[in-house]
């Protein structure tokens, strides 16, 4: 990987790409007149710092990926008019619960978790990569486009750049209302076009039985897990599974209470 930014950047942005190449060992290259596709003879993922936050992931022969909340403005209005959303239900978060989210990705379930937890209530993303972690970090910070609810929603988030295992370990008995895991699918399915960036980027780690039962051990409700309806991972773990109707993906909980 090499770190470079955008055109003419800014003495903060320089900042920045000096302190992600510190952080993750890996050059930052000045831009200069340079273009991403000549960067790319040496590396195969340019990391851009771009302006006002906007940073990009370029990945030699893949989509770019750059934030955007995807899915996430259109749920947050249905449920401001009352409208019904299958994770609001399944994950039965209320004002000031709290949420721990395994798999960030682009953090579109995040951003409803947050908006249905509200300003008492909390939200942690965890993410493996840094790449994305830094993206989606810096995108939920400065993103401009969407309602005040959206927005403050998406400010209260907090991103944890981490293996999700490694940090459940961390984290104390029954310290989150609900642990929520949305692993990348087995199978791409074409309908999750929103996702189609985050493919080269993310990470394709299989959920291991000591996540689940470390998860569990955090969770004061339960875990609730998305996964492809056809997943190997319902009967592994005896999820009880939550959505019946015909679809390709399907949302299951173990339930503490
Ligand atoms: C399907 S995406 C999640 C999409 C997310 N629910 C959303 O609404 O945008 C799965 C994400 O989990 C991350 N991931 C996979 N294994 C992980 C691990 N062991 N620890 C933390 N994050 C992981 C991937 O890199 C990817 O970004």
């Amino acid at each position: 990987m090499l770190i470079t930014t955008s055109r003419k950047p800014t003495l903060p942005m320089l900042q920045k790409a000096n302190r992600l190449s510190h952080e993750w060992n890996v050059p930052h290259l000045a831009r200069e007149k340079r273009t991403i596709a000549s960067m790319h003879h040496t590396a195969a993922s340019v990391y851009m710092v771009g302006k006002n936050g906007k940073d990009v992931l370029y990945n030699k022969g893949h989509d770019d990926f750059f934030f955007h909340p995807s899915m996430a403005t259109i749920r947050v209005q249905r449920l401001e008019k009352g409208g019904h959303d299958p994770f609001a239900t399944i994950t039965t978060l209320q004002h000031g619960d709290s949420f721990l989210d395994l798999t960030l990705g682009l953090a579109s379930d995040s951003i409803v978790a947050s908006y249905l937890v509200g300003k008492d209530g909390i939200v942690h993303g965890v993410e493996k990569q840094h790449a994305v972690a830094e993206i989606v970090k810096s995108g939920l910070s400065t993103w401009g486009d969407g309602s005040e609810s959206l927005l403050d929603a998406m400010r209260r988030i907090q991103v944890i750049q981490r293996d999700h295992t490694e940090y459940l370990r961390t984290l104390p008995d029954q310290s989150f209302d609900v642990v929520y895991l949305d692993p990348m699918f087995e199978r791409t399915i074409d309908e999750s076009l929103s996702l189609n960036g985050l493919r080269a980027s993310a990470s394709y780690d299989t959920l291991q039985s000591e996540t689940l039962d470390e998860a569990r051990r955090v969770a004061r409700r339960h875990v609730i897990l998305k996964a492809e309806s056809s997943s190997s991972l319902w009967e592994k773990y005896s999820f009880e599974r939550l959505e019946k109707r015909p679809s390709r993906t399907s949302y299951g909980a173990l339930r503490r209470l």
